[in-house]
């Protein structure tokens, strides 16, 4: 018996990284688990594999998010195909970095497209279906950028800042309904997002970070199964840092 048993869940980015990990771990705990992807079709189809495997329903779907257009046709399929989603995760996310200066305009939008408002449009659509069905769990990943801001993220620290402030008005909008919000905020996490950062920027981040050393997308996603299991009924609009105490 898993605390998810009988939930149905989305997460968005799942084909890698710590989405990837979220979809599996919500899986192990028992939720069937629709799986968004934007490029990675093929890594996407090995999760929903390994869900199986666990005896869980996993179905990929190809949206771009920040698209209106392209994220309601998965939204609508995804309800044709699991009914009303109970546990929401969105995970996916990109950076754009530049000095602000430097920053040109299609920079800011695609980072704030994709990290802040594709997030908002699938809590808008997923949000009818989730209070008829009486339980439900939004779980948001933001960043510890979000919180401290960072040197060349003005439009990725602004994006998850947004993000953290949209998710404690949606959870004071839906708490009377039985639908908790939280944030999940990772400080630097070892995925094809770090990858690119140069040894001596990840040097510098470990030497502050008094773990020292970067996370693992396993354990982002232990937050998530947490604030989307009956252990966290009671808490709503919460920003959980998982960061090995480089910010507190
Ligand atoms: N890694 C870190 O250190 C860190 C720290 C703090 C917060 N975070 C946050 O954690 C989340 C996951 O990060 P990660 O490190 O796992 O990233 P990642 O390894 O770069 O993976 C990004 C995921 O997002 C998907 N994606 C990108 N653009 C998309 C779009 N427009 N529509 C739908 N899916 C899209 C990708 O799909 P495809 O592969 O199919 O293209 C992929 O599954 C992000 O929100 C990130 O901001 C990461």
């Amino acid at each position: 018996m898993g605390v998810l048993d009988g939930k149905t869940s989305l997460v968005t980015g799942a084909s890698r990284g710590i989405g990837r990990a979220i979809a599996l771990a919500l899986a192990e705990a028992g939720a069937d688990v629709a799986l968004n992807y934007f490029t990675r079709r093929e890594p996407a189809e090995e999760v929903a594999a390994k869900i199986h495997q666990l005896g869980r329903k996993a179905i990929v779907y190809k949206a771009n998010v920040s698209k209106a257009g392209e994220n309601g046709q998965m939204v609508e399929q995804v309800l044709k195909d699991f009914g009303p989603v109970q546990i929401v995760v969105n995970n996916a996310g990109i950076t754009r970095d530049r000095s602000f200066g430097k920053m040109d305009r299609e920079m800011w939008d695609d980072v704030i497209n994709v990290n802040l408002t594709g997030p908002a449009m699938i809590i808008h659509r997923l949000i009818s279906p989730m209070i008829e069905s009486g339980w439900g769990r939004i779980v948001n990943i933001t960043s510890i950028v979000g919180q401290m801001g960072n040197f060349g993220q003005a439009n990725y620290a602004a994006a998850k800042g947004g993000l953290m402030a949209l998710t404690k008005t949606l959870a004071r909008e839906y708490a009377r309904k039985n639908i908790t919000v939280n944030a999940v905020a990772p400080g630097f996490v070892e995925t094809d997002m770090t990858a690119d950062v140069p040894d001596k920027v990840l040097d510098v981040v470990r030497n502050s970070t008094p773990m020292g050393r970067l996370g693992k997308p396993e354990e982002i996603a232990a937050a998530v199964v947490f604030l989307a299991s009956p252990h966290a009924s009671f808490i709503t609009g919460e920003v959980i840092g998982v960061n090995g105490g480089m910010y507190m």
